[in-house]
């Protein structure tokens, strides 16, 4: 593990969020943003390696998350899941979001609405939005030994800024397709949509 902001720090770090505030995000400042694109370019030339740390770690600091993965629930020894193809193919997607999400953030609403299904499709797969803000910490700490001298506690900052801002998306999304999940399993005569108004 050994890195300050993983595992329980990150907690206090990325405010462990609730529903209520899953309306609010703040995204990244124009200068935040120059750095994260700057950044990323000598990311980009590690994504599988650090989408494989990234999920390793995760599941060593918070090992519930691992239940939410079918394939990855059953196993012990998580040194084996480093050479795991199916983790790559995971973690690669996940960096592949990321990579998306970089390239737009000068079209924030694009980025908005790219996050809110992330969400909904995060309601399909059982991952509840609790599990979200551990990931950011991950992030930092898998890419910090990749930019070395490069990272700096601005950079830091602007990471976790867009991670709280995707992260805080995605909540909204599970939670308005968790609503409208709800509102599919009512009767017909329980919808309160569905009332008739004609005269
Ligand atoms: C910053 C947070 C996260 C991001 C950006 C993210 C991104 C993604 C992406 C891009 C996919 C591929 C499928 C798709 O495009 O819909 C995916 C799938 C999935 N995610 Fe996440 N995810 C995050 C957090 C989590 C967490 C914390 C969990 C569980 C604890 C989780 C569980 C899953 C599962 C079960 C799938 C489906 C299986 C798969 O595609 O391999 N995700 N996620």
């Amino acid at each position: 593990m050994g890195c300050a902001i993983s595992g329980l720090a990150a907690k206090a770090e990325f405010g462990e969020r609730t529903t209520e505030d899953a309306a609010a995000a703040a995204h990244p400042r124009e200068d935040q943003i120059q750095m994260i694109k700057e950044s990323w370019k000598v990311i980009r030339d590690d994504i599988a390696k650090v989408g494989i740390i990234m999920f390793v770690r995760l599941f060593e600091t918070h090992p519930e998350c691992k239940n939410v993965f079918f394939l990855f629930r059953d196993v012990e020894d998580l040194e084996r899941l480093r050479s795991s193809r199916e983790l790559r193919a995971h973690g690669l997607r996940v960096m592949s979001f990321i990579e998306k999400s970089v390239a737009r953030l000068d079209q924030l609403e694009r980025l908005e609405a790219l996050a809110l299904e992330l969400g909904k499709g995060h309601y399909h797969y059982n991952a509840p939005p609790k599990y979200y803000s551990y990931v950011g910490a991950e992030f930092i700490c898998a890419v910090q030994p990749i930019l070395k001298e490069r990272w700096t506690p601005e950079l830091e900052e602007a990471w976790k800024t867009l991670f709280q801002y995707v992260t805080t998306l995605m909540k909204r999304g599970y939670l308005e397709e968790s609503n409208r999940q709800r509102q599919l399993a009512l009767s017909p005569k329980e919808r309160p949509d569905k009332r008739n108004t004609a005269l």
